[in-house]
C-alpha cells in the first residue's frame, strides 16, 4: 500500500501518511506556462495499492485535473488499485437536475473519475448519499458524527442542548448527530430565492433558552449559518455552535462569521483553510486525519469502514 497526495491540501495528507508510518510517493507535480498539469511519478508503484489524497476543492477545475492526471499516471505505471480518497467532494450540491436543462455535474465528475482508471472512491459527508450509485464501484463515505460529538460532550457542558439542520436536507445528518448526543432536534425551513441567496422561513422545534448545535456539510458564502444563527436568536436561543465539515469558505464568509453571533465555528481540515482564518478566534478546525488513516487502514487490509460509526 502506498500513499500519493495531490497539491490541494499537502498538510492533510502528509498527517494522514504519519499516522501510517508511510512516506508519500515521490511525485513531481508541475504546471506548464500556460497553466496545463504535468504529471510524473518518481518510484516504482508496479503492483502496489495507491491511495490519493487529494480534494477537489477551489480552485475546483485544476484539483480536479490534476487528480484525474495523477489516477492516470498510477494506472499507466501498473498499480495494482487505485483508490481516490477525496476529502473534499466538489461539484456534489449539483446531483439533479435542478430546472429543465441544466447538468449533474456529480454525475459527470464520478465519469470522469471512472473513466481515467479509479477502483474506488474515498471521501467524508458526501452532499447527498445518493452519489454513491453514480459510481459502479466502491464509494466510502466516511462521517464526521463521531468526531463531532466526541468534541461536544468533552467541551459543551450545557444540558439543554438541541441540534439544529439549517435546512431540509441535512436532517438525516443532524438527526444521527442528536442521537448520539440525546438532544432534541429542530429544523430550519430554508428557501433559495435566487442562486447564493438563503432566507429562513420557520424554524420547527423549540430553541428558546437552548444551547443549539447546527451541523451541517458545507460552509460556502456563510449565507445559510448566518441567517440560520439571527432567526434562532431572534427565537430565544441561549448560544450557538456550528459544525461544518467542509469549509469551503468562498469570498467574504470568514469575515462574516467573525461578525455574526456564533459562538464558535467548528469545521475540519478537508479542505485547507490556514491562512483564511488566520486570527479569526470564533473558528476552530479539528482534524479529520486520524478517521481518514484509519479508514484506508481498513480498506487496505480488507476490514469493515462502517464498524468505525457504530
Ligand atoms: C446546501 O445544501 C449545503 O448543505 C449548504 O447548506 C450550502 O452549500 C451552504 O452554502 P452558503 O454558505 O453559501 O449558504
Amino acid at each position: 500500500m502506498k500513499i500519493l497526495s495531490g497539491t490541494s491540501n499537502l498538510k492533510l495528507s502528509k498527517n494522514i501518511a504519519k499516522n501510517l508510518k508511510l512516506k508519500l510517493i515521490n511525485t513531481n507535480i508541475r504546471r506548464f506556462a500556460d497553466g496545463e498539469i504535468y504529471i510524473e511519478i518518481n518510484e516504482n508503484i508496479r503492483g502496489n495499492s495507491v491511495f490519493v489524497i487529494q480534494s477537489t476543492s477551489n480552485p475546483a477545475n485544476d484539483n480536479l485535473m490534476e487528480l484525474l492526471l495523477i489516477i492516470d499516471a498510477l494506472k499507466r505505471s501498473s498499480a495494482k488499485t487505485i483508490t481516490a480518497v477525496i476529502p473534499y467532494f466538489g461539484y456534489a450540491r449539483q446531483d439533479r437536475k435542478v430546472a429543465p436543462r441544466t447538468s449533474i455535474s456529480a454525475k459527470v465528475v464520478a465519469n470522469l473519475l471512472t473513466n481515467a482508471g479509479a477502483n474506488r472512491i474515498v471521501t467524508v459527508d458526501l452532499h447527498a448519499g445518493q452519489i454513491q450509485g453514480f459510481f459502479d464501484m466502491p464509494v466510502d463515505n466516511l462521517f464526521t458524527t463521531p468526531l463531532f460529538s466526541k468534541f461536544i460532550k468533552r467541551k459543551i457542558t450545557s444540558k439543554n442542548l438541541v441540534c439544529v439542520s439549517p435546512d431540509m436536507g441535512g436532517v438525516a445528518r443532524t438527526r444521527a448527530l442528536a442521537t448520539r448526543l440525546k438532544a432534541d432536534l429542530a429544523i430550519i425551513d430554508k428557501r433559495r430565492p435566487a442562486p447564493g441567496k438563503s432566507q429562513v422561513m420557520n424554524i420547527i422545534g423549540d430553541v428558546k433558552n437552548k444551547s443549539c448545535i447546527i451541523v451541517d456539510d458545507i460552509i460556502d458564502s456563510g449565507g445559510t449559518i448566518v441567517n440560520a444563527v439571527d432567526a434562532l436568536k431572534k427565537q430565544g436561543a441561549k448560544e450557538v455552535f456550528v459544525f461544518i465539515t467542509h469549509a469551503v469558505l468562498s469570498g467574504e464568509a470568514a469575515r462574516k462569521i467573525k461578525n455574526s453571533k456564533i459562538k464558535k465555528l467548528i469545521i475540519t481540515d478537508t479542505i485547507d483553510n490556514s491562512s483564511k482564518i488566520k486570527n479569526n478566534n470564533k473558528i476552530e478546525v479539528l482534524s479529520i486525519s486520524s478517521l481518514m488513516s484509519e479508514a484506508i487502514k481498513r480498506i487496505a487490509n480488507s476490514n469493515s469502514v462502517s464498524d468505525l460509526f457504530n
